[in-house]
């Protein structure tokens, strides 16, 4: 299949371009396009055809359910049972942007869409390319992050394009995308709302606005792999590079002494070595082939370029990589769970 490459400005959106793409989603087809916080691969989401071929060129289990994309909280009434008083609360607060909420379904989205559960994960993007499609074509969209299963999320078009080329009708290019890392995930459909994935809102936000939030165990770091995740898709592996990523964690000089031993070990050893240091660390480093992650206090540059560094360890060809850790104060937990899983919770402590 020839996939269309549609280029548009975010700031000043093609109508006719974008109804291209709306009637691709309308006949069935799909389409990668440009969100706040990654790239999405998008179906009609009443459509159970639609979910079927979004897991086939994703190359994602099927029980692993699908986010919904809609323009407008009526969309949310109009798939939801019996709605929690706290959505409205948290979509006032957060609407558009960067939450999906899960909440029980009725019978609109079909089964294929939500991998087989009773509850819909339901998200309500602020890009303006993702609004304005969601928005002409008509259709609610259904869509996981726009990479092969498995691989990092996207957060550029160049990356959809290297994952999906010839498996999909069409990539929105929109350019980067601004947050980086994928929506936080609130079930509110048991009791408390819980984070089921962390991201950029996180639970000092929620708390302000529905009062006590939880955590799901399962996604809490390395002394809790054993705890199942509540959300299918964060039981996966997930997000890695194709090298043995390691995490070394502790002092930050004795950090750097330690990813130097192993780096120039690992080279006389004969294997390509990758390091993900920072602005203020990147010239400490002797061995290894060094990618700044960004400025260690900005830690949204940190989570915008994650994904992407992890991608660029993969064109360098790193057998093995070694990271600094990013426990920043207000979206640590959600970089370090990307992280974490990325590097299979593998963690040196110097
Ligand atoms: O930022 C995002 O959320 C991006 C953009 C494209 O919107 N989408 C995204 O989708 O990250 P995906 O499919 O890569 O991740 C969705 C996660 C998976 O871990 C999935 O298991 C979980 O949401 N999920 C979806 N529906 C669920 C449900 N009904 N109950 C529990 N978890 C659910
Ligand atoms: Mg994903």
């Amino acid at each position: 299949m020839d996939t269309k490459v549609i280029r548009i400005d975010p700031e000043n959106i093609d109508i006719t371009k974008i109804n291209e793409a709306g009637d691709i989603l309308r006949k069935g087809g799909l389409v990668a396009f440009p969100t706040e916080t990654v790239y999405g691969l998008g179906g009609n989401a009443c459509d159970a055809g639609a979910s079927e071929a979004i897991y086939a060129a994703k190359g994602r289990p099927s029980d692993n359910p699908l986010i919904v994309h809609i323009c407008d909280y009526s969309q949310l009434e109009s798939i939801a049972a019996d709605l929690p008083s706290e959505a409205k609360k948290l979509s006032d607060a957060f609407w558009p942007g960067p939450m999906t909420l899960i909440v029980n379904k009725n019978g609109v989205i079909p089964h294929e869409t939500t991998g087989g559960l009773d509850t819909v994960a339901v998200r309500f993007p602020s890009h303006p390319i993702a609004n304005a499609l969601i928005r002409e074509s008509g259709c609610m969209i259904a869509a996981p992050s726009a990479n092969t299963s498995g691989r990092p999320s996207p957060t550029k078009a160049e990356h959809v394009i290297h994952d999906l080329s010839g498996r999909i009708d069409a990539i929105i290019d929109g350019g980067p995308v601004q947050i980086g890392l994928e929506s936080t995930i609130v079930d509110l459909t048991e009791g408390l709302p819980t984070i089921l994935r962390p991201g950029y809102i996180n639970k000092q936000m929620l708390e302000e606005v529905v009062g006590e939030v939880k955590v799901d165990p399962g996604i809490l770091g390395t002394e809790n792999v054993h705890v199942r995740p509540k959300a299918p898709g964060m039981r996966y592996k997930h997000y890695a590079p194709k090298g043995d990523l390691k995490i070394v964690s502790g002092e930050p000089d004795r950090v750097i002494a330690e990813i130097n031993r192993l780096a120039a070990e690992g080279e006389a050893d004969s294997r390509k070595v990758g390091i993900i240091a920072t602005e203020e660390t990147k010239d400490l480093y002797h061995a290894g082939h060094v990618i700044s992650i960004g400025d260690r206090t900005d830690e949204y540059e940190i989570a915008h370029n994650l994904f992407d560094v992890l991608r660029r360890m993969d064109e360098y060809g790193a057998e093995l990589i070694y990271s600094e850790e990013f426990s920043t104060p207000r979206i640590g937990n959600a970089i370090m769970n990307r992280l974490l899983k990325a590097a299979a919770h593998q963690v040196i402590e110097v």
